[in-house]
């Protein structure tokens, strides 16, 4: 490892040494094992405390702080593993072989490559789009790549008469029968491909990195660059994303914060990805209404609100008085509180050391870092004290990001493209088990109305 590198391992592990006791101690609470359906559960709105699954993915322990992929301590994984290393973990169970490994990276590599996406991709006004937007609409043409017209039919294969689109679906079915599209999801001519299986995982994992960093590049009016397959998935997409070869430094941190993002529990977009799933849709469906409950500012857009929220507050001097503003508004603090955590979030104790570490050298970011810091510290006296509200994931990684030089509409795309990784290992293992997701709501509205016809005087209404 580079001997810069091991400085930001240190930062690490004494994040982890600063956790442990604070968060050690005390009994578990329920229901961190297997449950006897049906089960009992106070559930409160938004489903809090709904039990919808078990899963051996990952676990969210809010009132230690403690996140586990797997069994593993994510402190344990920052400080030691790979991107690469964590998205096998969580989509097949244990650490992979060093042969495992060798051939999942060079699967990944292999799957750097959309250039029919990108083909259609580019026909779009990207750099019009929001980023988010432009991803999901992305990640939604990788599935086309995976889809050939059903021959069985004997219909043609017609692929090669439309060089200009490859990806193109022929519109006109007459007179080789009825007016349907049926496709079938396949590795190439002959094999068939399940569309909701492992293939399909490393397919989007891989392939999210590259659209995200096209986005960024199009937006930019440049145009993508193709992978380098020399480089690891942290380095490669930093490559393609800014144009410019990572440091050993900037590849090891946005390894890092790729560990740190790839998952969390039942959260909003990986509960949105098992309902789609649960449907029996397919996982680049699943996968892109992932990435649109990821978009909002509740949830993974947060990141890209704390940096205006930073930029508002101008001056470390005027954290207090935006704070009692912010307050006296009703206004919550981006990047701060959390569902399920309401100790300080493990994410976070990673993320503002690196963010520190890195800002020192960058003038440009640091006065923001001085009033994150600044804000961290009013917020855990006020608001930490009252309410457990602590900062989130998603405060510090806009300053780690923006030391790379990532643009803020990036922020969330870069979350989508380690999210993806906890996103196909839970679809995958729930579909194992699958059942369709129905909650039900509380019907409080009234009964018996009768009809009035439009243009009745006594109909009201708004
Ligand atoms: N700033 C100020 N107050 C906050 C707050 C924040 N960021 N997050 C929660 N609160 C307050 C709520 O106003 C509420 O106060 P009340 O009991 O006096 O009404 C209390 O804390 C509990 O909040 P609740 O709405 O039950 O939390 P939740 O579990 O529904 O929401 C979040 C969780 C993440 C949506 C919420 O904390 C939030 O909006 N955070 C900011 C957005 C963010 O950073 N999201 C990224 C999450 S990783």
């Amino acid at each position: 490892m580079h001997d810069d590198c091991k400085e930001i391992t240190e930062l690490i592990l004494k994040a982890a040494e600063a956790a442990h006791p604070e968060t050690d101690g005390g009994a578990e609470p329920p229901y961190a094992q297997a449950v006897e359906w049906p089960v009992s559960c106070t559930v409160g709105p938004g489903l809090e405390g709904a039990i919808a699954c078990e899963s051996s993915v990952g676990y969210v322990n809010g009132s230690k702080g403690w996140l586990i992929y797997r069994g593993y301590d994510i402190f344990d994984l920052c400080a030691n593993s790979s991107f690469e290393e964590v998205s096998y973990l969580l989509l097949h169970g244990s650490l992979p072989t060093a042969q495992g490994l060798d051939a999942y990276k060079r699967k990944l590599v292999s799957y750097r490559h959309l250039p029919h996406t990108m083909r259609m991709l580019m026909g779009f006004p990207l750099e019009e789009m929001n980023t988010m937007a432009a991803l999901r609409l992305g990640t939604l043409m990788m599935r086309q790549k995976q889809t050939f017209r059903d021959e069985e039919y004997g219909r043609p294969d017609v692929s090669d008469a439309i060089g200009s689109d490859e990806d193109s679906i022929p519109m006109e079915i007459p007179p080789y029968g009825e007016p349907q599209a049926i496709y079938e999801f396949r590795d190439g001519p002959g094999q068939a491909r399940d569309a909701t299986g492992l293939e399909s995982c490393y397919h989007l994992i891989s392939g999210v990195a590259t659209i995200a960093a096209a986005i960024a590049r199009i937006r930019q009016g440049k145009l993508p660059l193709e992978p380098d397959p020399e480089l690891g998935h942290a380095a490669n997409f930093l490559y393609m994303l800014t144009g410019r070869r990572p440091t050993p430094v900037e590849e090891r941190v946005m390894d890092v914060a790729l560990i740190l993002h790839a998952d969390h529990g039942m959260n909003a977009s990986t509960f949105a990805c098992m309902v789609v799933a649960s449907t029996l849709s397919d996982i680049y469906f699943s996968v892109g209404s992932g990435i649109g409950a990821l978009s909002g500012p509740l949830h993974g857009g947060a990141n890209e609100q704390v940096l205006k929220t930073l930029h508002t507050i101008g001056d470390p001097k005027r954290v207090k008085e935006w704070l009692n503003n912010a307050r006296a508004k009703g206004q919550r603090v981006m990047g701060f509180g959390h569902r399920v955590y309401k100790a300080y979030d493990p994410r976070a104790r990673v993320l503002g050391p690196l963010a520190r570490h890195l800002t020192c050298s960058n003038k440009e970011v640091l006065p923001l870092f001085e009033i994150a810091e600044a804000l961290e510290s009013e917020v855990v006296s006020t608001l930490g004290k009252e309410k457990k509200i602590f900062p989130n994931v998603d405060f510090f990684s806009g300053l780690v990001y923006s030391c790379m030089g990532i643009p803020a509409e990036l922020f969330t795309p870069v979350f989508a493209v380690s999210r993806v990784s906890g996103w196909t290992a839970r679809v995958l293992e729930y579909l194992e088990n699958n059942r369709i997701f129905r909650p039900r709501a509380m019907y409080i509205g009234p009964f018996g109305k009768k009809y009035v016809p439009l243009d009745d005087p006594s109909r009201g209404g708004k």
